[in-house]
């Protein structure tokens, strides 16, 4: 989105050369740049925050209530939901619940890709001369069976829902709302039918949160909206920490409680996080600018050092670029 032209236009700011970024990676030890951004995050870069993921999953397991994980854009939303979705079997199992597991984390669908990527997701049979509302009967009557057939929930993770508002809302209406009626009257003699057969794990900002309001208060009712948690000083800098390490290969021996950020001052790494807010992708694009500057003074005096001179320029730098996007 429009984070991506930040980027650009952050690193157009500065414009660094190739060879001066490299001289100071290879200075402090680096195979590439610690804060480039990754198309396949790795998730020894993560920084859990496990009480918080502990809860979400907790949510799903035994709460009546969906769930909207919710925040701004980079604030670490889609690692979250990767994270609960990893660690919602072994946690159910350990009570003794079973589920049914998809994802659909793609933005921008027309209703029918988005029933038949929620259908794939959930490995539901269908036709691809369906309609979108059969391909949806479909996953509801599969996901009835395995409830009732096989003792197992289904949890359906759908990222940015109202990417896809018009197209998603009446998918997901559907899929909260079940059991429907119908079902109760037909299996509830013999079934406790009183739960949710699909739970839903949605995310999105606020606006999303808010459309989703005002579109499907029904829902919304029924949704726990949980808000992703900022990054701390602390977890700023161990988000630093293990990017270098990262770069520098030596991630497998990172320790938590004992490492250093160098080049980064602590200071500096306190000053990106406030102008970040605590959001670890513009922690991350923050950084970047710095090594930037840092390269540069490299290069002229042989310092690789991020002082909190550097991280308040770049901090200022990127307020103004912001400022004039808007
Ligand atoms: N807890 C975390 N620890 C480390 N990096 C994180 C964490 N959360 C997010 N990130 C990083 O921040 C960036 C944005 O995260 P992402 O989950 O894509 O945010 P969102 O989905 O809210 O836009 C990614 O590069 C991701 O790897
Ligand atoms: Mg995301």
């Amino acid at each position: 989105m429009t984070i991506a032209i930040h980027e650009s236009a952050l690193i157009r700011h500065f414009n660094t050369r190739k060879e001066v970024l490299r001289a100071w990676e290879e200075r402090i030890g680096a195979r590439f740049s610690p804060f480039r951004g990754f198309k396949m995050p790795d998730s020894r870069l993560y920084i859990e925050d496990s009480d918080f993921l502990d809860s979400i999953v907790d949510l799903i397991i035994t709460n009546e209530r969906h769930v909207f994980i919710r925040g701004p854009v980079g604030s670490g939303k889609s690692t979250l939901m990767l994270l609960a979705l990893r660690d919602l079997p072994t946690l159910a199992d350990r009570k003794g619940n079973k589920f049914v597991t998809g994802y659909v984390g793609m933005t921008g669908l027309y209703e029918k890709q988005m029933a038949a990527a929620i259908a794939d997701s959930l490995r539901v049979k269908y036709k691809r001369s369906w309609e979108s509302s059969q391909i949806i009967d479909a996953v509801a009557k599969e996901s009835l069976r395995r409830y009732i057939e096989e003792k197992s929930r289904t949890a359906l993770f759908i990222e940015d829902v109202a990417d896809n508002q018009e197209a998603a809302f009446h998918k997901l209406r559907f899929l909260a709302d079940l059991p429907t009626e119908e079902m109760v009257d037909t299996y509830g003699k013999d079934q406790a039918l009183d739960e949710p057969i699909v739970t839903l794990v949605m995310s999105g900002t606020l606006m999303y949160w808010n459309a989703m309001l005002s579109f499907l208060p029904q829902i919304a009712d029924r949704t726990e909206p949980l808000d992703v948690p900022v990054l701390n000083n602390a977890k700023a800098k161990e988000f630093v920490g293990r990017r270098i390490a990262y770069a520098q290969g030596r991630i497998d021996s990172f320790d938590p409680n004992s490492y250093d950020v160098y080049p980064f001052s602590d200071e500096s790494i306190n000053v990106l996080n406030t102008a970040a807010r605590g959001n670890p992708r513009d922690i991350r694009m923050l950084a970047r600018g710095c090594q930037q500057v840092a390269a540069e003074n490299f290069r002229k005096n042989g310092d690789p050092t991020v002082n909190k001179e550097i991280a308040s320029l770049v901090s200022q730098a990127y307020a103004t670029i912001l400022r004039e996007v808007q």
